[in-house]
């Protein structure tokens, strides 16, 4: 099964290779309400996921994803307009699919954001915060199964998945660009839930300063095959609270949007460095 793993992402790359020559240098995939960036590549290539061979595609209604690629801030990259979530009912291996695929099309530097409540209690709504390591124990690893020996190791080191230089370099620019960005560690949940009030206390017992449903098997899979990554969250709500209030999708899409320019800013410098 996972010999034909192998041989669908080589036809998956070679469709993608055939229909667009450039090849891209830097990967962006972008969380709820964080997809303005992709607004900015000069687009030279769409490819909608449901025209890709092996591709997963996308059982929400309405929602039309695809792969865009083109130029931005001096780089080819290609970025992906929809993301998959394990919580959507997607398998592991097809939520690491399109970064597998990456790897394959010869990217080296992957630039993940996301939406994520904060447990640090020095955070508030709207904070960035640069993903300088991450809890995953919580989901699913998504290498489970035969390795793919063409992609990385059996044991793959996960001592620095998210690249300091990159982490260094992002917060020079927020610094000149006037931003605050806070740095932290990220837990991965599955979701769809948002946590309870205990769950909230025990990530940040844990360890944790923030908590999302995304990102930590994107960002395994990259560390894999190799890649470097910069990720970046968005605290759209604060889950370590006294008062009784709720949290919400709307609340944190509303968030994010809020919070989006200063984030495009920061990725538009950084991809301009690397
Ligand atoms: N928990 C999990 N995922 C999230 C949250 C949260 O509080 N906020 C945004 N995504």
């Amino acid at each position: 099964m996972q010999d034909s793993l192998i041989s669908q992402l080589r036809e998956t790359a070679a469709f993608i290779q055939k229909n667009y020559s450039q090849r891209p240098q830097v990967g962006i995939v972008l969380g709820s309400g964080l997809g303005n960036l992709s607004s900015e590549i000069e687009i030279e290539k769409e490819v909608p996921y449901k025209d890709i061979p092996h591709f997963p595609v996308s059982t929400v209604a309405g929602h039309i994803g695809k792969l865009v690629f083109g130029k931005l801030g001096g780089k080819m990259v290609m970025a992906m307009s929809g993301r998959f979530h394990y919580y959507e009912g997607y398998s592991l291996q097809q939520v690491i699919f399109p970064i597998r695929l990456m790897k394959l099309l010869g990217i080296e530097a992957l630039l993940i954001s996301n939406a994520a409540g904060g447990m640090n209690r020095s955070f508030k709504v709207g904070d960035l915060m640069a993903i300088v390591d991450h809890i995953s124990l919580f989901v699913p690893n998504p290498l489970v199964g035969k390795n793919i020996d063409e992609l990385g190791t059996r044991f793959p080191d996960m001592s620095e998945p998210y690249n300091k230089q990159l982490v260094a370099k992002a917060k020079s620019i927020a610094a000149n660009l006037g931003i605050n960005l806070k740095e932290g560690i990220y837990a991965g949940v599955t979701g769809p839930t948002f946590e309870t009030r205990a769950e909230y206390k025990l990530l940040h017992i844990a360890g944790a300063d923030a908590v999302g449903m995304s990102t930590v098997q994107e960002v395994i899979a990259a560390a894999h095959a190799g890649m470097k990554v910069f990720a970046m969250s968005v605290i759209t709500d604060i889950g370590i609270r006294e008062e009784e209030n709720t949290i919400t999708h709307e609340e944190v899409l509303q968030a994010a949007a809020d919070a989006e320019p200063k984030l495009t800013a920061i990725f538009k410098g950084l991809i301009a460095e690397l």
